[in-house]
């Protein structure tokens, strides 16, 4: 790191010691910690992920950086603080709770903020795209999880902080999040090189299954085992924790799907499945998606199903397998 680098990634740091000591320990930091508390975080989760609080003052932080010696100007790229004018400097995440993003050798290069009230809009600001924060590539809570990759080779990959902070207070501590719902190529290939196996546990409403069926299809075509957790009715795994607690929270993982039947199961939507014609169409997708499947005894499982639901030739369909995977190889 150069000299000008190394004093943003210090802004950061110290910045977060202040959101954190203002979450715990001031009556600013108040109505945050009790936020928290009814959300069902934990005092060791919220010290665990270094959770704070930006309070409501235009000039809280950037007093307390110039304090520091920190020239604040070269700080509004990075979004640590706003300006209008070049000149005045306030603080630009004012009502939030702060949840700091790490980068992947575990030094702080963004932050999560979380409005607590209704009139400070939108529901998250994040940091925005910097040299040192790319959505991308970056992972919340891999500097953490990573040290657990191996017990299992596998990983848990969620959308949201809160959620990885509950799979946390699950005893879950193999767990990422993408901050949003789209896994790039790069996550997955820095995954890669940690575990053969992913699961996907995103929200339970119809963009989380959607970004699911991407996401598993993308861990797929990498190489990787891919396995979707189902969060019924429409909730996160966050809210799901809160209802039904630690054990059912690992089982919910433990229990996730394979790729293959995840998919075979979720593209059916897109199908009208009494008409020969979607009939037909669906059949193709579905042996793509079988042909890609290593393992002979596991097709054999999902040939069986397609063979009977739509009374088809067991030839034809064993055919249909081996051009699909002779283009592959
Ligand atoms: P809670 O309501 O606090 O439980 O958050 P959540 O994690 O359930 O939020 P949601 O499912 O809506 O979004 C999942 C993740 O996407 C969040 O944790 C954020 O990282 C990100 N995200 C959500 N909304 C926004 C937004 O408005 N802006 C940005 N930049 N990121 C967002
Ligand atoms: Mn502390
Ligand atoms: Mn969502
Ligand atoms: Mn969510
Ligand atoms: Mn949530």
């Amino acid at each position: 790191y150069s000299n000008e680098d190394q004093s943003v990634l210090k802004a950061y740091e110290w910045s977060n010691k202040l959101f954190h000591h203002v979450l715990k320990h001031t009556k600013d930091g108040k109505d945050a910690l009790n936020y928290l508390k009814n959300r069902g975080f934990s005092e060791e989760a919220i010290e665990h992920f270094q959770i704070g609080y930006s309070p409501r003052k235009d000039q809280f932080l950037s007093t307390f950086l110039k304090g520091k010696g920190f020239e604040v100007e070269n700080l509004v790229q990075y979004g640590l603080l706003s300006s209008r004018d070049g000149n005045t400097f306030f603080d630009r995440f004012q009502g939030r709770v702060i949840f700091p993003i790490h980068n992947h050798q575990g030094k702080i290069i963004g932050y999560g903020g979380r409005s607590i009230q209704d009139d400070i809009q939108p529901k998250y600001l994040n940091s925005p795209e910097s040299k040192f924060f790319h959505k991308g590539k970056i992972l919340y809570n891999f500097h953490q999880a990573r040290r657990h990759f191996q017990k299992l080779n596998q990983v848990v990959l969620f959308e949201g902080y809160a959620d990885v902070i509950k799979a946390y207070q699950a005893g879950v501590y193999h767990a990422v999040a993408t901050m949003g719902t789209s896994l790039s190529d790069t996550h997955v290939k820095i995954l890669k090189q940690y575990v053969d196996e992913v699961i996907i546990c995103f929200d339970g409403d119809s963009p989380g299954k959607e970004a699911s069926y991407k996401s598993a299809k993308l861990v797929n075509d990498a190489g990787m085992n891919a396995r979707v957790a189902n969060v019924p009715n429409e909730m996160d795994p966050d809210e799901y924790f809160e209802k039904h607690g630690s054990e059912a929270f690992q089982k919910l993982i433990q229990s996730a799907e394979s790729y293959v039947a995840f998919s075979l199961q979720y593209i059916k939507k897109n199908y009208n499945l009494n008409t020969d014609h979607d009939r037909v169409q669906y059949v193709e997708k579905a042996l793509d998606i079988i042909a890609t499947v290593n393992q002979a005894v596991e097709r054999d499982f999902y040939l069986n199903e397609l063979e009977e639901t739509f009374k088809l030739d067991r030839s034809t369909l064993l055919q249909e397998i081996d051009s699909r995977r002779r283009i592959m190889r």
